[in-house]
Formats: C-alpha cells, sequence, structure tokens
C-alpha cells in the first residue's frame, strides 16, 4: 500500500495528459476491469506515438496495469485511484495539504490534513486490501463477480455507505464526526482532537463516557440506525471530553431482521469492556430498553 507522500510526490510529478487517461479510466472501472487502448485513443485526438509515452509513463508509476490480452488495455491500480481521489479533493477546495497519519483501523488510515482556510480535517482513506477481500469472497460466493476491479469498488461502496449515513446522524446533531466531502474511497471529516476509548491510558469519569456512548447510541436508533460494530476502539473522546462515535459504514436499519440481535450485541461489547476495565455495573436489558423506547 502506498504511503501518503507517496502519493504526493507522484501527483506533483504527472502531466495534465496522465491525469486525463487517469481519469478516463476511472469513469469506468466499476464497469470495465480493462479499458481498451484503441478506445482511448479514438477519445484523445492525440498522435499513438504521444499516447504511447504517456500510457509508458503512468505504467513505469504503477498507476495502471498494461493488458495484451484479451486485448490490449489498461487497468486502473490503487494508488491510480489514491491520486486522482486526492487530486479531486484538493481541486475542490476541500483539502490543501496533508499531516500525520493519526489512526489505523481494521479497514482504513486516517490522516490530518488542511483545508484551504488552514483549518484542520480529518481524511478516511479505505484499504481493505484486496488479500483481505479474497477470504470474504470465499465465504461468500454471491460476491464473486467477475469484475476484478470488485475490491477496490467495495471500498467506494463503504466509503459512500459511511459518508451519506454520517451525514444523516450529523444534520440531526448525533455526536458522530460531521463529514464534509467524498471522492470515491476516501472521506473527509470533521478532524477530533482527542483518542479512542481502548487506547486512552486514563480514561476520565467512564461512568460518563458510558452513558454519553449509550445515549449516542439511543439517538442513532431514534433515526432508525444501529452501529453494528460499537466497541472501545469505536468510542471516541476529545480532550475536553465530548463523546463520539465513529465507524459507521456497517450500520443496520433498526427495521431490519436482526436489527435487535446487532443492537444487543453492540451493548454488550460496549459493556463488557466498561465492566472489565472499569468496574462498571449495568443491567444489560435496562439499557437496550432505555435505547429502544
Ligand atoms: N474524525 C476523526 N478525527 C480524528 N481521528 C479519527 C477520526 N476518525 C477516525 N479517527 C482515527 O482513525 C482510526 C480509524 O478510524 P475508524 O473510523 O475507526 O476506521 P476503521 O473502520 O478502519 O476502524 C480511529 O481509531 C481513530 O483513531
Ligand atoms: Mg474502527
Amino acid at each position: 500500500m502506498a504511503t501518503i507522500e507517496e502519493i504526493i510526490y507522484q501527483m506533483r510529478q504527472m502531466k495534465e495528459e496522465e491525469f486525463a487517461i487517469l481519469s478516463y479510466l476511472e469513469k469506468y472501472f466499476t464497469r470495465f476491469r480493462i479499458t481498451p487502448i484503441k478506445t482511448i485513443q479514438n477519445t484523445f485526438e492525440i498522435p499513438k506515438k504521444s499516447l504511447d509515452k504517456y500510457i509508458t509513463e503512468i505504467v513505469k508509476k504503477k498507476l495502471v496495469s498494461i493488458k495484451k490480452v484479451p486485448y490490449d488495455g489498461l487497468i486502473l491500480k490503487p494508488l491510480g485511484l489514491d491520486i486522482l481521489s486526492i487530486k479531486d479533493l484538493v481541486d475542490r477546495n476541500i483539502i490543501d495539504s496533508f499531516g500525520n497519519r493519526i489512526g489505523v483501523g481494521k479497514e482504513s488510515d486516517v490522516y490530518e490534513a488542511l483545508d484551504p482556510h488552514g483549518s484542520k480535517v480529518s481524511i478516511k482513506i479505505y484499504r481493505i486490501g484486496k488479500s483481505s477481500f479474497k477470504d470474504v469472497i470465499k465465504k461468500r460466493r454471491y460476491l464473486q463477480e467477475r469484475n476484478k476491479n470488485t475490491w477496490m469498488v467495495r471500498n467506494i461502496k463503504s466509503a459512500k455507505r459511511e459518508y451519506e449515513i454520517m451525514k444523516k446522524l450529523s444534520n440531526a446533531n448525533v455526536s458522530v464526526p460531521k463529514p464534509l466531502a467524498i471522492s470515491n474511497h476516501i472521506l473527509v471529516m470533521e478532524y477530533l482532537d482527542g483518542e479512542i476509548v481502548a487506547n486512552s491510558r486514563r480514561v476520565k469519569k467512564p461512568e460518563i463516557i458510558f452513558e454519553e456512548t449509550i445515549d449516542v447510541i439511543k439517538d442513532a436508533y431514534g433515526l432508525g440506525v444501529v452501529n453494528s460494530d460499537l466497541s472501545s476502539f469505536n468510542v471516541f473522546v476529545t480532550k475536553y471530553g465530548k463523546v463520539f462515535v465513529i465507524d459507521w459504514p456497517q450500520w443496520t436499519s433498526s427495521t431490519s431482521q436482526n436489527a435487535n440481535e446487532k443492537l444487543k450485541s453492540d451493548v454488550i461489547n460496549l459493556y463488557e469492556y466498561f465492566n472489565r476495565r472499569f468496574s462498571i455495573n449495568r443491567d444489560i436489558n435496562q439499557i437496550i430498553n432505555y435505547i429502544q423506547n
């Protein structure tokens, strides 16, 4: 996987024409795995020799790979999609510069960045890898689509799913990071200054943190949303002590068949952690009743 430095470095080296070819592949890559070089040629109307030169460049930079069978064509690679998405966010004046990596999750890398006004934002880059995705498709045969870009498409879908639900929750003042923009598999959101409970060595007032988390879950439930991946890794406490629940791509609707089980397992997960670490004692059923009513 490319580091952000690598991505920025590559971006600076690129010519307009190289971006244009990548954008063309981006437009079609959810439908076709291999874009025929012939159609690229017809679209761009530049001499074959120059086109070949640009293609050689982007192959060398590992942004695309080239195929000979079943026809001459190009495949967009993950680094190519990273670059297109970051360029898109820069062009739309969403971000201006990149900072450090501030989080590594199960499915993503999170960085801090600055917007054009110099305010901090967070950038979540979905990175469910090819190899871990292979395990998933082995188990779930219905995902064995012909399109080998499926795992990249899946990252895009997850980002979109999270962006949309965060918008809904955030608009209703549920305590989740405010989403700001999305480009393919990259989600830009409000920057939170603090840490997740799992990483926090000293949690101040754990009872209150627990209660506030349950309130976030209740608020979301009131809007028909069950997080479905709640754990101490997804409860974020800012340096001012405000609780946010992060990480929502796997949310389920409260009216779906197994919503009750998901809600229960969310509550049990959270409770068992707080019980073990901070000796908090509560009645699970009472909490669930509280959330649902
Ligand atoms: N809005 C944010 N502000 C600051 N840090 C964040 C933000 N969102 C996520 N993080 C950090 O990034 C990590 C991974 O984010 P998360 O949404 O949980 O992704 P994953 O699905 O990969 O677990 C979190 O544990 C947290 O440390
Ligand atoms: Mg997480």
